[in-house]
């Protein structure tokens, strides 16, 4: 089969490093990129030597183009997503899959309706510590999975929409629901049940009505298991994503301050380092911490494409993980525990 031909639209912080990552992926080929500033798409598209649009739907007539990589600001992505969808090409798309329920309801039935295949932008289900904790739990290596926790902390407030509930940003919406999915995926099971608190005690609101710079939030599972999670956009030593998986025998450490590893305590295995990844000698920021993820996202998306088969992570998951964090938010409001559909 020819190389898959793949158009990327929204060139900001994560749009260009998809964008190279697609020009990399063995199979793949980056024909067209799409922003709305004309300038960064002119640039962009100079750098990877193929075409440039400032027009989704006219990029869309490009019939090279197989599949498409949407990753505008998330209250930008009904369009694109839509016009993907109309166009029955394979979609890749950032995370949250739109900005408020209804439209992230409404997208997720448009793609199934388009029958087309979609992979949402959760990366850390590819990196590898996760992977093989993931791997760990279903072998039985801690046994019964428990508890889990998580804590997701940026160096520095993202762009000012992604700080905005309103724009389908804050600590909620754009950081936990990261969070979120891996603890779906991690524990093979649903939530039933979140507490959510918010506050804002360092970071300068700069006139976001909710603005909050550290949340946390306290969850249970179907089957009983508890979760917590924060997250915070003042790190001041560094990129801080890290977790646990604790179990009826033995603990899962994903993460550590100065390399990225995974650390299994057991009784029959003792405390070990199974494999370490990705020395580092300081904390990197997102785009470093997760280099490999979003590699091997990309990889599995162009693999999905090649054999008709389906992403690990979709529209169903958005969906799910978009519902927990609207109930960790209305619980930060209502200051009491939600339940979760
Ligand atoms: N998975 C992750 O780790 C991760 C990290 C950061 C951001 N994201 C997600 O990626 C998406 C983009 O975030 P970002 O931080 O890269 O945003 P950004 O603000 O840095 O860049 C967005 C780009 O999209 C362009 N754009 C806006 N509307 C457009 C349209 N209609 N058509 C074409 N281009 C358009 C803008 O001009 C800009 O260049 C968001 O959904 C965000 O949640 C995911």
């Amino acid at each position: 089969m020819n190389d898959i031909g793949i158009g990327a639209i929204g060139l900001g912080r994560l749009g260009y490093v998809h964008a190279l990552n697609i020009a990399r992926t063995p199979s793949a080929k980056l024909i067209a990129v799409c922003d709305v500033q004309e300038e960064l798409a002119r640039q962009t598209a100079r750098e990877f030597r193929c075409a440039y649009y400032t027009d989704v739907r006219k990029m869309l007539e490009n019939n090279e183009i197989d599949a498409v990589c949407v990753a505008t600001p998330t209250a930008y992505h009904v369009e694109p997503v839509t016009a993907v969808a109309e166009a029955k090409k394979p979609l890749f798309c950032e995370k949250p899959l739109a900005d408020n329920l209804a439209d992230t309801l409404h997208l997720a039935q448009v793609i199934k309706e388009a029958g087309i295949l979609c992979q949402m932008g959760f990366q850390r289900r590819f990196d590898p510590p996760v992977a093989q904790a993931a791997q760990m739990i279903r072998e039985g290596d801690i046994g019964k999975p428990t508890y889990i926790t998580s804590f997701s902390r940026d160096p520095f407030p993202p762009p000012p929409w992604a700080c905005d509930p309103n724009k389908g940003g804050g600590l909620f919406f754009d950081m936990l629901i990261h969070d979120f999915d891996l603890a779906r995926f991690l524990m093979q099971d649903e939530m039933i049940s979140i507490y959510g608190d918010e506050t804002n005690l360092v970071v300068e609101s700069e006139g976001i009505e909710r603005f909050a710079d550290n949340v946390t939030v306290s969850f249970r599972f179907k089957n009983g298991a508890l979760g917590t999670a924060h997250a915070s956009m003042h790190a001041s030593y560094g990129y801080d994503v890290r977790g646990e998986v604790y179990g009826e025998r033995g603990n899962l450490i994903i993460g550590g301050l100065h390399r990225t590893e995974l650390t299994l305590c057991s009784p029959a295995k003792g405390i070990t380092n199974p494999t370490t990844f990705h020395p580092q000698g300081k904390l990197p920021h997102f785009m470093i911490r997760f280099k490999e993820a979003y590699e091997l996202e990309m990889n599995a998306f162009v693999d999905c494409v090649i054999h008709n088969t389906a992403t690990a992570v979709n529209e169903d998951d958005a969906v799910q993980a978009f519902k927990i964090a609207l109930a960790a938010t209305q619980s930060a409001d209502e200051k009491r525990p939600m339940t979760i559909e």
